[in-house]
């Protein structure tokens, strides 16, 4: 008896799922599918590829269950090259396709890309590398999505001097214990950040890009509110580009650990996560940061994007700190400007989009919070 319910109730379930495709079939061929292209900068580059996989799913999430609006999404690599990308955004607007999603190599090199698609009617939707604003003005069905990048150097600036501000009052307070009172009244005070206490922070700084307007601003911002907005004194020991990668970073970090200044390095204030994580592999090999409450003396180190790897390194304690950078935000602005701009009109619920940009906020990430970014 339970058999036969049971096939019953699987033939009842096939014939039900064989009209629901044969349905979809029937909207999908007499529906034109969107075509969406995406070309991406670079593909070694762990952020660029948390942004693909959310841009993956946030354009699947525009498809109905079962016969929504069919897109066809297409991801292509320039690997570092203009001239590549440029004929990867000649081939799609050949290809027919409606929208195209362009993380430009050189940012300064819209122009190009902008012309031609113009020429064609097709939409560009740039991303994460923003293009000057006359370029943006050139035509209209043009847009821009990415995150405030001035606001990440703000948030990092805040974390840092609000523990530097809290360790001053704890050193204040156990001092303080010490010669009037006479006893540790405050418990043991151990610096976590000013390790030689001459109440200076000494860092080094680790930038992304020439020229990225992300690592421009990061890096300008977060130094001028912690000396501006919250006085903290600091001293800059060293400061280079590591172009946002791990290896680079690592090997400038061991360098500069090997210099005459390496001991007295207390901070790093890093453009990305991946460099700051660069900078921790080298830590390490010098027997510094290492995981775990007793991994000896263990400096600042603080990045910025929340990428997976940066949120593990928070939990273990190598990483101190990060600022996130919404993929997943950004993600969902740029497939509903993108599906919609095919359409005719962009437009994303996603707040603050002013009908051309759209910047999704930072957020600090600590300890505190880092279980719940994930
Ligand atoms: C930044 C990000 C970096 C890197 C860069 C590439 O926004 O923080 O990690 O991915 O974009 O353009
Ligand atoms: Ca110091």
């Amino acid at each position: 008896m339970m058999d036969m319910i049971k096939r019953f109730k699987l033939i009842i379930w096939s014939a039900a799922l064989a009209a629901a495709l044969a349905a979809c079939s029937e909207g999908a061929s007499s529906e034109r599918r969107v075509k969406i292209g995406v070309t991406l900068y670079q593909s070694n580059d762990v952020f660029i590829n948390e942004l693909k996989d959310e841009l993956t799913l946030a354009f699947r999430a525009k498809e109905a269950p079962g016969c929504g609006a069919p897109l066809k999404l297409s991801f292509v690599d320039a690997g570092g090259s203009q001239s590549v990308q440029n004929n990867q955004v000649n081939t799609f607007i050949a290809q027919q396709y409606d929208v195209i999603c362009v993380n430009m190599v050189d940012r300064t090199a819209a122009s190009a890309v902008i012309d031609k698609a113009a020429a064609a009617g097709v939409a560009i939707v740039f991303f994460n590398r923003e293009p000057v604003r006359q370029d943006l003005m050139r035509s209209s069905n043009l847009y821009y999505v990415g995150a405030a990048a001035d606001q990440a150097g703000e948030i990092q600036a805040d974390i840092i001097a609000r523990a530097w501000v809290a360790e001053k009052a704890a050193a204040f307070r156990a001092d303080f214990g010490r010669r009037v009172l006479g006893r540790d009244w405050a418990g043991e005070f151990r610096p976590v950040m000013d390790l030689n206490g001459d109440a200076v922070l000494q860092y080094v700084m680790l930038e992304g890009e020439p020229g990225h307007q992300d690592a421009l601003m990061r890096t300008d911002v977060a130094i001028r509110e912690l000396t501006g907005a919250w006085r903290v004194k600091v001293e800059r020991l060293a400061s280079d580009t590591a172009m946002w990668q791990r290896s680079q970073a690592r090997e400038k970090m061991a360098a500069w650990l090997a210099a005459d200044f390496g001991a007295e390095i207390e901070c790093v204030i890093s453009n990305n996560d991946s460099m700051a994580l660069g900078a921790i592999d080298a830590l390490r090999e010098n027997g510094l940061n290492l995981p775990g409450a007793s991994g000896g003396r263990r400096l600042t180190v603080v990045g910025v994007d929340a990428t997976k790897r940066a949120l593990a390194a928070i939990r273990e304690g190598s990483l101190w700190a990060t600022v996130m950078n919404d993929s997943k935000s950004q993600a969902k602005a740029i497939a509903d400007i993108a599906v919609s701009a095919a359409g005719g009109a962009a437009s994303t619920d996603a707040e603050g989009f002013d009908g051309k940009f759209f910047y999704s906020d930072y957020k600090p990430v600590t300890a505190m919070n880092a279980e719940i970014m994930d």
